[in-house]
This record gives C-alpha cells, structure tokens and sequence, in this order.
C-alpha cells in the first residue's frame, strides 16, 4: 500500500436521516440539504430516455460516451476531441491527478474548497499549497504568489465549494495572464448553471487565449442527476488524448449518457431551474442575518458561525440536515417551505455568542 494512503480517510457520509432522528429524537420528515443536489430533480425528459433504452443494460456503454460528446459540442460549437467524460467529476478530477502528478509536485489550491484536489494529490504523492481565502472568496493574487517550479496544477472552483463565492471573468483572465504557461489551470465550475451574475467568466471563450484553462462541469448539480454519475472536462485536445489513456474504457453507464443527452437538450428546464433557485437565493439575503452568510452564486449558502455545530442542530430541529464546517454550515436550497423555516431559525439563532 502507498505510505501516504494511511494519512487520509475514505469519504464519510453524514448520518442517515433515519440515525439522525434517533440521535436527536427528531419527528416528522428530514430533508438532505447537506450536498447540493437539486431537490427538484431532473427535466421529465430523462425519466422517458431511461426508459427507452431499459432492454440495453446487458450491453456495455459505447466507450467515451459518443453521443453525449456530440450533443455538448454541436452546443457549444467545439470540437468533440475537447471534451471527455468521467463518473462524476470525482472521476475527472481523479483522471487528471493521476496522468499529471508525480511524487514531489505541487498543487496550489485554495483553503476551503472542494476535497479532492487535495485527497487526489496526496494519492499520488504530491504536496498540497493551500492559499488562505479572502472572506469566503479564492484569494487569486494569493496563489499566484504560491506558484513555484514543482507547481504542476492548480486548482480553482467557480463559484466555490463550500463557500458559494466567485471570481469575475476579468480576474480569471489577469491570473490565467500571471501564470506559466505549461501549468495546467483547473476551473471547477460544477455549479455553473446555477449563476446569475453577469460579470461571471466565459470560461470557454478564455480558452481560445489560454489553453492551458482546462475546465469541469457536472450532471450532478443544476440538471439533478447525482445519482447518475456524469462530469465532463473541457480542455486542449492533447490534454484530453493523454487523460483518455488514464479512463477506465466503461466509465459512464448506458442509462446515465442517455439521461445526460436529455438533461441536457432540456435547456428550458434548466433555465427553471436557475430562476426558481435564485428567487430561493435572494431570500436568505433578505434578512438582516445576511451579513453572516457569504455572497453566493450557486444552489447552497454559507453562513458563518462560531457555534456551528449549534446552528446544524437548530437547522436539524426544523427538518432539515446541513453540513458543519468549522467556521460555519453551508445549506443547500430546499423548497420554499424548508427554505423559510431555515430562514426563521437563522433569525432567531445568537450569532454573536
Ligand atoms: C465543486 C465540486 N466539484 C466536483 C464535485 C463532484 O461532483 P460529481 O462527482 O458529482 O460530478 C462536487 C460535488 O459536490 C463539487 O461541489
């Protein structure tokens, strides 16, 4: 076994809803709003897609998933070499630590984001720079100045995980100007679809300028299918032939790039999706308990608390199982009614305590 496997943990769920209600003698039912999933589920489309191909499954899926690359490209009028698919971005993010790193590299990334640019870097063997964040926001100057020649990937996600802030394109094009060339840039944009904000980065575009702008987008998010295991990478050709030889040939199922293709050719819904979440959004910013939670583009918010444990179990109380960090509880969106009773529960919660 690799030494470095005995320093990390494999993924641990939070507790079942039904230990949760054991645990704190809650009654009535429990939503997860602990990982960012849309409750609302996907377009009606995927539902009749997964049926369609149900007499298929003694089949192996049709390697690098053809159809769904040609539905994505012909979209965003790219070529299909530039995209690849994994089981979730878990599996792309894996994929690209695996063909990059090599023992005593370096990833730069920042403190509280997403888990795996790190858990990935350290199987491997490679030392993790995380850069302090700025008030919940990726510090870009920061990790600029964390870049050194053993620099070999840097990671950015946006807008970020646990956090729910992001950086503007204008940002985004000034760091990709500050950083070598040769040194692959990693935008995580798994909650793209949920974003409003007009300033935000067209990544794509930057590509033309930069090519070493690799960047990730996910099924499990806005199009509410999680549970299908879809992410995809968009970057150079090169980039993609080499992460190509690194993917397990039979990485996404039948039934899951069916459901892509029609979550994704769904573009009305998913437009639904992205204004339902927003009105939801722009609630918990209406109240004077704003000021501790982080401005958010995605379908979560992040509200600092020096009690957070306090706050989940306040949260727990009303139905609904968030997710502790040490400086706070980030909340996924869920209807409107569990949205307004987490609302009422954080104006009534002590912060200052
Ligand atoms: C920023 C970010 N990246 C990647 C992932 C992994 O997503 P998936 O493997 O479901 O595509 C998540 C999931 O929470 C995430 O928040």
């Amino acid at each position: 076994m690799k030494e470095q496997i005995k320093q990390l943990s494999a993924y641990q769920p939070g507790l079942s809803p039904q230990e949760l209600k054991k645990k704190y003698g809650i009654e009535g039912k429990l939503y997860k709003l602990a990982s960012n999933e849309n409750l609302y589920g996907p377009s009606p489309a995927v539902k009749e897609a997964i049926v369609n191909h149900l007499d298929e499954l003694y089949y192996y899926p049709e390697t690098g998933s053809p159809t769904l690359r040609e539905t994505i490209s012909a979209d965003l009028n790219i070529d299909p070499s530039r995209i690849l698919f994994g089981a979730g971005l878990d599996e792309v993010i894996l994929m690209i630590s695996r063909a990059v790193l090599t023992p005593g590299d370096k990833i730069v990334t920042s403190e509280m984001t997403f888990g795996q640019y790190n858990h990935n870097a350290i199987v491997e063997s490679a030392e993790v720079v995380q850069v302090p964040m700025n008030e919940g926001h990726f510090d870009l100057d920061g990790l600029k100045n964390a870049i050194d020649e053993k620099t070999k990937l840097i990671w950015l996600c946006n807008p970020n995980n646990p956090t729910g802030t992001y950086f503007t394109h204008t940002e985004l094009r000034d760091f990709l100007n500050s950083v070598p060339t040769q040194i692959p840039v990693i935008i995580d944009e798994a909650y793209y679809e949920f974003v409003t904000a007009s300033d935000f980065p067209d990544t794509l575009t930057l590509q033309k300028e930069f090519p070493n702008a690799f960047l990730l987008r996910t099924f499990s998010k806005a199009y509410g299918l999680a549970g299908m295991r879809v992410g995809y990478i968009i970057a150079a050709e090169e980039a993609i032939e080499a992460f190509n030889i690194i993917r397990p040939p039979f990485n996404v199922g039948r039934l899951s790039e069916y459901a892509a293709v029609a979550a994704y050719s769904d573009k009305e819904y998913i437009k639904q999706i992205r204004e339902r979440n927003a009105i939801e959004r722009e609630k918990f910013y209406s109240i004077p308990e704003k000021k501790y939670i982080y401005p958010s583009e995605t379908n979560f918010v992040y509200v600092t608390a020096s009690r957070p444990h306090d706050l989940y179990q306040e949260l727990l109380k009303v139905g609904c199982i968030t997710r502790e960090f040490p400086n706070g509880v980030r909340i996924t969106l869920g209807f409107p009614e569990q949205n307004d009773k987490m609302i009422e529960v954080l104006q009534r919660f002590n912060f200052e305590e």
